[in-house]
């Protein structure tokens, strides 16, 4: 059984609160034993110097880690202070990959010609082992208006390349700030809670709104056998 957290939208500098909920949610994951952390996007709320200095301090932890930029991240300071913007990790079970899909200046995203030819490449090197593909922007429309509009464009340029690698089980994504489950390109996908801020729908007016403090900050535990993928969604109470 392969388990691994997916932890997504930090926003580290973004509010008062985002670096304290960030390390409540990796000092927890990290003390699960778990074979890896994903985090896919958003981690420094102004692509600051400062900010992925500070994520870099909390995302040190123990567990293998990979990790994506979002739309807020600049993928020149990623570079510098986190690590490539497209990043695996072979582990004997599972093939992690996270690709980036942000586009500078715009808070929509699109997998570029040579992300997915590092995906391409990445997926072709072990067809026998399942693999996990992660992005910061969900390729589908979530039922969200805000987040719906700022999705992934182009969406069946990913599913084309989904196709050629039947190794891959499910894609998992972060970017709505709100744990959604639905499918695409025929495989499961998983958007992961957001970190610093819950997205909620209100009953009233049907608005989504992104900015909840007063929940708690969440992850998705992923357990894969081999055969199924289980996730769970699990918060985490401040102290
Ligand atoms: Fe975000």
């Amino acid at each position: 059984m392969v388990a691994f957290a997916q932890i997504s939208d930090i926003h580290i500098g973004g509010t008062p609160v985002s670096a304290d909920r960030a390390a409540a949610v990796l000092r927890h994951v990290d003390s699960l034993g778990l074979d890896a952390i994903l985090v896919t996007g958003d981690i420094a709320d102004h692509a600051l110097p400062e900010e992925y200095d500070t994520a870099a301090a909390l995302m040190r932890v123990a567990t293998p880690l990979i990790v994506c930029p979002g739309n807020h991240d600049s993928v020149p300071e990623f570079d510098k202070r986190i690590g490539p913007a497209n990043q695996v990790l072979r582990l004997d079970e599972v093939t992690l990959a996270l690709a980036d899909s942000s586009v500078p200046g715009q808070a929509y995203g699109f997998l570029a010609d040579q992300t997915l030819a590092w995906l391409d490449g990445v997926l072709a090197e072990r067809p026998e082992v399942p693999a996990f593909v992660g992005l910061h922007h969900p390729p589908v429309p979530l039922g969200i208006p805000y987040v719906d509009e700022i999705g992934l464009r182009e969406p069946e340029r990913l599913a084309g390349l989904l196709a050629r690698h039947p190794h891959v089980v499910a894609v998992l994504t972060g970017h709505a700030h709100t744990s959604a489950q639905t499918s695409f390109a025929g495989l499961p996908l998983v958007v992961a809670p957001g970190v610093v801020s819950t997205g909620l729908t209100s009953r009233e007016t049907a608005e989504w709104i992104p900015i909840a403090y007063d929940l708690p900050p969440a992850f998705a535990l992923h357990l894969f056998d081999g055969g199924n993928l289980v996730t769970h969604f699990r918060p985490i109470i401040l102290k």
